[in-house]
């Protein structure tokens, strides 16, 4: 989704302008620029266009673009294509005052057509344009005035950073509904829509709420709502490390963050379970835990693949917790009007906090007075810090658009947070110590899979051109199979299917031709046989057939083209170590297909639009 970088201090204001929208390429973008404030000149330098970063830097080769005040922009298109003239910053008419916007305003055709009565021509498509003539029209030699008054006119969501080329001394900021961070320095202030563009410069940082606002000075901030009524703001810290957020040898980052899956889930397990007395150490539900104690009803609520990991959550809280248990994608739960009781316990699961349909599924539940926990990735991200409680996945960033690490840290968490839940209803203490000695090996487990990527590879090479693909599997399972199929499509543009397995029969079933791949989640368990014989009517059309299945399983490899063995584990745990081959084949066929795995068509990596 689009990101925002703005910079006001004593250094020159472009290089870390540029190096912070590169630290947000991973985003997405369709477009990028950068308005700099040029002190000797008294006016702005606007460069935009469509296109990459690097588009935008050979463009601006051998320019002055001297300056320490300045703003800048990865667009992902919403209101008009992405084309030079859409991509931000927009400015007024008189080019003196810029702004860049990330969200949506929702009554900008209203606004604008008044604009255009009052005489104002546009040059944009784009509900962004808006903001910066109402800014300009209400300015009178003081930015932050003019900014407070032209937001009372708007309605929507928005995050900006506006600049005028009068006020060499004044950045303005302001947020609602679309992160924005302020990273504090010596002298310095960097607005970014996401820390990765900050840390470099500093851990220091102010999280802006809904409808605040920031005026950033270089000797001081000051902050106040939308409605000029001040505000207090502690500096707090950011966890990540610039490291972290580096590709290292890696080519991609999606690869990294898979390969590096054996740590970030010892990460989120860390100081959390306590093999001898089968405690389960959640610091962020203490204070709620005698509401979990009494929960009738759990509601788990997400997006994406962050929704994948609620329908395995949906089978550990029944199966660990014994509590009546549901799964909604956001965007439904939301605008359905849910009953909510007392006893309801809303889980909203987000990497990264900011998705626009979870954080409005979260408000929506608290509304209705669910006490609501969030399972969040990023710290002091807005789900973060709406939800009553919560707890963090502690798994590092993650940079790439497909989520991967994120997703089997979401799992542990949720098998974490159902034996809190557990603990304190009805599962002994001597069940609860061999499961945590079970979610202990996991990561050492994952680390042995890993190991299996030489062997996707060749799977990947086999079907890499095949355009169509089904992944079944039962149970614990079933989501993993979604996941699997999200993972293809959404990097490598091949369409894919996931499937309960037993559902293939009532209708995919028509779609296996011959050599077709179908996946199979096809470890031991409850369901073993039953996946058999699905199996076995997918050979029988003339499928292949890639498992995943229980190492030294002989009867899936008779019915198997392929086979990618992994360790035996209880249930609640296969779908940690299945879901990694999937994450690979995936990567591997984007990769030979030639398309840009860390930046797929269309996709953001926050979606914080509707
Ligand atoms: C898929 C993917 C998306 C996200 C979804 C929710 O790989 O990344 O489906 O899972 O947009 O995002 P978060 O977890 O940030 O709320």
């Amino acid at each position: 989704m689009c990101g925002i970088v703005g910079y006001i201090g004593q250094k020159q204001a472009y290089p870390i302008l540029l190096e912070g929208l590169k630290r947000l390429e991973y985003r997405g973008y369709d477009s990028a620029g950068v308005a700099l404030q040029q002190d000797h000149e008294g006016r702005l330098a606007v460069i935009k266009a469509k296109g990459r970063i690097a588009d935008l830097e050979a463009m601006t080769a051998g320019r002055d673009l001297s300056g320490t005040l300045g703003i800048a922009h990865t667009r992902w298109a919403t209101h008009g294509a992405p084309n030079d003239v859409n991509a931000h910053p927009h400015a007024d008419m008189s080019g003196k005052l810029a702004v860049v916007h990330n969200g949506i305003i929702e009554n900008w055709s209203a606004l604008r057509q008044l604009l255009e009565q009052e005489g104002v021509k546009f040059r944009s498509e784009t509900d962004t344009e808006v903001l910066a003539h109402l800014f300009a029209r209400a300015y009178k030699g003081d930015l932050e005035k003019a900014v407070q008054e032209g937001l009372r006119e708007v309605r929507g969501a928005y995050g900006i950073a506006v600049i005028h080329a009068d006020r060499p001394d004044v950045l303005v900021a302001a947020r609602n509904g679309s992160p924005l961070i302020i990273g504090v320095g010596e002298g310095e202030y960097i607005v970014a829509s996401d820390a990765s563009a900050i840390i470099e410069h500093t851990t220091n940082v102010i999280y802006l709420e809904d409808r605040e606002m920031a005026t950033l000075r270089r000797d001081g901030l000051r902050t106040s709502t939308v409605d000029a009524i001040p505000t207090h703001k502690e500096v707090q810290q950011v966890e990540w490390s610039l490291e972290q957020i580096e590709k290292k040898c890696y080519p991609h980052f999606m690869l990294k963050e898979i390969m590096e899956q054996a740590e970030s889930l010892s990460d989120s397990m860390r100081g959390r379970l306590d093999a001898e007395t089968g405690e389960v150490v959640l610091g962020g539900v203490r204070d709620v835990s005698k509401q979990l104690t009494h929960a009738r009803r759990v509601i788990l609520t997400a997006c994406g693949t962050a929704w994948h990991a609620g329908l395995v959550g949906e089978y550990l809280f029944e199966d660990i917790a014994r509590v009546q248990t549901e799964v909604d994608y956001a965007s439904e739960f939301r605008y359905r009007n849910p009953i909510i009781d007392e006893g309801t316990i809303v889980i909203a699961i987000s990497q990264s906090g900011e998705t626009a349909d979870t954080l409005a599924a979260v408000r929506e539940a608290k509304l209705k007075g669910a006490l609501c926990l969030g399972i969040v990735n990023v710290v002091g991200s807005t789900i973060a810090r709406e939800t009553d409680a919560g707890v963090y996945l502690h798994c590092g960033p993650e940079i790439g658009v497909a989520s991967t690490k994120a997703f089997t840290s979401q799992l542990v968490v949720l098998i974490m947070t159902s034996m809190y839940l557990g603990r304190r209803r009805h599962l002994a203490p001597y069940h609860a110590r061999e499961i945590i000695k079970g979610l202990q090996a996991v990561p050492d487990l994952v680390r042995h899979v890993l190991k299996l990527n030489d062997a996707i590879r060749d799977v990947a090479a086999r079907y890499k051109d095949c355009p169509n693909w089904l992944y079944l599997g039962r149970g614990y399972n079933y989501p993993v199979a979604l996941e699997g199929a999200l993972k293809l499509k959404e990097i490598s543009y091949v369409h894919a299917e996931g499937l309960p397995a037993a559902e293939m029969k009532h209708g995919p079933i028509a779609l296996i031709t011959e050599g077709m791949p179908v996946v199979f989640l096809a470890n031991k368990g409850l369901q073993y046989d039953k996946v058999l014989s699905n199996m076995e009517e997918v050979r029988s059309r003339g499928g292949h057939i890639i498992a995943v299945a229980t190492e030294g399983d002989k009867e899936v490899a008779r019915l198997a083209k392929h086979v990618v063995s992994v360790p035996d584990v209880p249930e609640p745990f296969q779908p940690i170590l299945n879901v990694v081959p999937l994450q690979l084949l995936a990567y591997h066929v984007a990769v030979m297909r030639g398309c840009a795995v860390d930046k797929p068509r269309n996709l953001a990596k926050s979606v914080t639009v509707e």
